[in-house]
């Protein structure tokens, strides 16, 4: 089958860049992203897309107008594609059965009933959020009850970009996975796909699957990645407590090629879309599936990062003699790492949260984060009010300002920029004794001893 026509629904931080990259490496395939949200697709047509991401701008520019399009009208993408991704959210459920772990697949589910309303021709379907494993039955049952005689195939295609990297990782992904049954029909559709990718990628990066192996897979990287940084994170307390340090634990850690060098680097926890709902899901199916023990495995990856989150909290406010209220902590970043305005599940959110409890005043500057996103995050947490929220908390656009007679900086996202500050007129500047908590290990801690400051930083017992 020679694909020439491919639709992704929901044209988000995965659905953007993924499309962006298919259609510039398949000059001769049409791409059109589409999207419930207009302003969404509106800022995918300017030169201001709705996603920061670097090197993204220019994908973008080289393939839209020409074979990659944005639109609104989803049954026209549907209609006119052979295969269809299904690209939308799929949270952690805020309600009913499954509250606060299981994955919400109504966007899901609403795409598949699209789907087969208003397909006229058979299509391949491919799941790439990512799912809950037999999830692809569900889609199936709900696409072969039209009566209409068209024929799906439907495949699992999870996506492994991180965000910040998504171009690098899209031109050079260490693999890509596609799963789909095993028939002849299903052998069929799983390689149409493969010849998509294999425009860039080359073949024996192409891991082909059964279905539920992919789905499957996918929970299972983001939990494997997620708990290497709890587990460095959980040594990290033992580090402040002991007087070794926790960067050179990683470090000596890491030369042993089993273990491997990348995802040991200790913070203020981790954030971002993908590892505390993965990881709920992952825990929610094993006690579907009656298997308690292995879901209080899993769950205690999730705790370990509450935890820090917590700890951070808490370390600043003992350290400014037990007490925030009315002091400024000055916050730098927000973003949940660096290189991307991406804001969920930020450990920014939950830190400020604590420091608010506290009554301190936070004053907050992220590069690419608008004050907009901040208040957004810390309204839906449900503490206080939205107006208590914008007294307590200020948005800054000026690093030097936000420091600007503050009791204590925070580092909260490892912002290249950061490392490249004035530390000695930030100093200067600040209230004495002048701290500074750093979350991500990013600043020299030496030579900021060195100007006066008082450092304290994950891992390190200064
Ligand atoms: P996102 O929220 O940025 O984008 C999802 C988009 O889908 C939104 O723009 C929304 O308006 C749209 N949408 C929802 N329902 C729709 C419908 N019925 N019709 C049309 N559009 C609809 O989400 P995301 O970060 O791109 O994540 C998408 C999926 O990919 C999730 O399952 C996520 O777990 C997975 N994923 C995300 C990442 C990541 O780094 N963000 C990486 C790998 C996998
Ligand atoms: C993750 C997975 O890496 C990616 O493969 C998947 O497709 C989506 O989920 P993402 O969440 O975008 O990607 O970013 P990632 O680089 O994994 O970072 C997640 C969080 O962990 C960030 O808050 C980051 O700062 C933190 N982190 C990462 C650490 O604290 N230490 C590390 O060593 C690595």
């Amino acid at each position: 089958m020679t694909v020439k026509n491919i639709c992704c629904i929901g044209a988000g931080y995965v659905g953007g860049p993924t499309m962006a990259v298919i259609a510039l490496k398949n000059p001769t395939i049409a791409v059109n992203v589409v999207d419930i949200n207009p302003e969404r697709i509106a800022a995918w047509q300017t030169d201001e897309l709705p996603i920061y991401e670097p090197g993204l701008l220019d994908v973008v520019k080289e393939a839209r107008g020409r074979n990659l399009f944005f639109s609104t009208n989803i049954e026209k993408g549907i209609r006119e594609a052979d295969i269809i991704f299904i690209s939308v959210n799929t949270p952690t459920k805020t309600y009913g059965i499954g509250k606060g772990r299981a994955a919400d697949l109504r966007f899901v589910e609403l795409c598949a009933r699209q789907i087969a309303e208003v397909s006229t021709s058979n299509k391949i379907v491919v799941e790439k959020s990512t799912l809950p494993v037999r999830t692809a039955q569900a889609i199936n049952t709900i696409l072969s009850e039209t009566g209409s005689g068209v024929k799906f195939q439907v495949l699992s295609n999870p996506e492994f970009l991180a965000e910040g990297t998504a171009i690098k990782d899209l031109f050079a992904p260490d693999r890509v996975l596609i799963g789909g049954d095993q028939t002849p029909e299903g052998l069929e559709a799983i390689e149409a796909l493969t010849s998509v990718y294999a425009s860039w990628v080359p073949r024996e990066r192409i891991i082909q699957t059964k279905l539920w192996s992919s789905e499957l897979s996918k929970l299972t990287a983001n939990a494997f990645l997620a708990q290497r940084i709890s587990s460095i994170n959980s040594i990290s307390a033992l580090c402040e407590a002991t007087g070794a340090d926790v960067d050179e634990v990683a470090y000596a850690i890491g030369t042993d090629t089993r273990i491997g060098s990348k995802f040991l680097k200790s913070s203020v926890g981790f954030g971002g879309s993908c590892f505390q709902k993965d990881i709920l899901n992952l825990v929610y199916l094993c006690e579907f599936f009656g298997l308690p023990e292995v879901a209080a495995y899993w769950q205690q990856v999730i705790a370990l990062n509450d935890y820090q989150k917590r700890r951070f909290a808490m370390n600043i406010i003992q350290t400014l003699f037990n007490t925030v209220s009315g002091k400024k902590i000055a916050m730098l970043g927000w973003a949940f790492k660096k290189d991307t305005n991406d804001t969920r599940e930020s450990a920014a959110i939950y830190v400020s949260d604590y420091l608010l409890n506290d009554m301190a005043k936070v004053h907050v500057y992220d590069p690419q984060v608008p004050a907009k996103a901040m208040y957004a995050d810390l309204d839906c947490l449900g503490t206080r009010n939205p107006e208590h929220n914008r007294e307590l908390l200020t948005v800054v656009a000026d690093p030097y300002e936000v420091c600007k007679d503050a009791h204590a900086i925070t580092i909260i996202t490892e912002w290249d920029e950061f490392k490249t500050y004035d530390w000695q007129r930030i100093y200067d500047n600040m209230m004495k004794p002048a701290f500074i908590f750093d979350g991500r290990n990013i600043l020299d801690h030496k030579k900021l001893m060195d100007i006066g400051f008082k450092v304290k930083a994950i891992g390190k017992s200064y």
